[in-house]
């Protein structure tokens, strides 16, 4: 065993040995989702309850006391699997030797905004942060991109850090593909596990499709259960809306279900989708015709710590049209953030 390596053998169940630490970078870490995910990441439900981690947490200045306070909450949660903690407002020292780094920190939007508005705002951070996790970062970083919008900044990151591979640098569209499975799970008064195969085509936005195609639910075909009336009209449309349903619900924008999403895309991309199709938005290769570099959401399999994108499914014209109408808008995302591209 190696150095922070030991043995779990307090139960019957845990005499199994424990791994050298990773590190994990989470930035926005004192805001609400940071408040949701750090306990998740430190109980082990995304890189496995063998893997120890050190927490490298960034925050601006201004919320240095609020992420002081939280390292001692999760101190006092005497997490295990907790090998060390960092709390930085230096991205350098935040991403240093990262194997895994959570882009959370950035503004939220307000009821009166759409996830786009906030490009102005959010993007300039992913600049700065593109670059640092490109000088001291692991080579082979995984990188998931929640702030919004998500799609843009992780274009933005990925562009700024050019000595690592594109592949690496993706963003969340989990949370939509969750929202899918719950209506269609509410729908057919199943539990959420029934439902398989549901994902999303493009833009962290309302143009995203929902696409139900492939979809099972306990493991029949999904479009012989559910009309397309309902597909194409109220389930959609609650899939694509959901963001600003929360916000004007809760009057904050969705904190803890955005955390468990991206709990389940960097678990899965960490451990394997077991063969399970996943939404993930990443820089695409021409995939499905979708322009090269636009971070895109398509169907992936996960296996080897490798993204996979699912290349061979048929696209009906309702299909294409959406996936279009996503290109637009990421073709006019990226034309607003030109001069942040490097
Ligand atoms: P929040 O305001 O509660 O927390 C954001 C935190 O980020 C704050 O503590 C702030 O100080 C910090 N921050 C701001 N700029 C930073 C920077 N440059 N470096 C490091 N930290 C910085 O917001 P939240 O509810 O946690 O949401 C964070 C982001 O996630 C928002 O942009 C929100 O729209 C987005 N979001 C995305 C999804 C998705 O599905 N992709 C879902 C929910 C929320
Ligand atoms: C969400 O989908 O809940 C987040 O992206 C927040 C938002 O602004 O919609």
């Amino acid at each position: 065993m190696g150095r922070g390596a030991r043995k779990i053998t307090d139960n019957d169940a845990g005499d199994y040995e424990m791994k050298e630490p990773i590190r994990v970078a989470v930035t926005g870490a004192a805001g609400n989702i940071g408040y949701a995910l750090l306990w998740r990441i430190a109980s082990g439900d995304c890189f496995g309850t063998n893997q120890p981690v050190t927490l490298q947490l960034l925050e601006i200045p201004a919320g240095m006391q609020r992420l002081d306070g939280v390292i001692m909450e999760l101190r006092d949660s005497a997490f295990p699997l907790v090998h060390d903690m960092v709390g930085t407002d230096d991205p350098r020292v935040a991403f240093e030797g990262a194997d895994a780094i959570f882009l959370v920190g950035s503004r939220p939007r307000t009821k009166d905004m759409d996830r786009s508005d906030l490009v102005a705002a959010n993007g300039p951070i992913f600049v700065g942060q593109g670059k640092a996790i490109d000088a001291v970062a692991s080579p082979d970083v995984k990188v998931i991109t929640v702030g919004n919008p998500c799609n843009t900044n992780a274009l933005i990151a990925n562009a700024n850090a050019p000595s690592i591979p594109s592949r690496q640098f993706t963003a969340m569209t989990r949370l939509d593909q969750n929202r899918a499975v719950g209506q269609m799970a509410e729908r057919a008064g199943v539990t959420a596990s029934e439902i398989r195969d549901v994902f999303i085509w493009g833009n962290h936005a309302n143009t995203m499709y929902p696409d139900p195609r492939f979809a099972t639910v306990d493991g029949k075909i999904a479009t012989e259960i559910f009309d397309t009336g309902w597909l194409q009209g109220p389930f959609l449309e609650t899939v694509a809306t959901r963001g600003k349903a929360i916000i004007v619900a809760r009057g904050a924008s969705s904190a803890a279900s955005a955390a468990s999403a991206a709990i389940d895309h960097m678990r899965d991309w960490w451990q394997g989708s077991n063969g399970r199709i996943v939404s993930m938005a990443l820089p695409s290769e021409g995939w499905y015709g979708v322009p090269e570099g636009l971070v895109f959401s398509f169907p992936c399999r996960c296996e080897n710590g490798d993204v996979i994108v699912v290349e061979d499914l048929p696209v009906d014209s309702f299909a294409q049209s959406k996936i279009d109408e996503n290109i637009t808008m990421l073709l006019e995302e990226r034309e607003a953030v030109s001069e942040l591209l490097g």
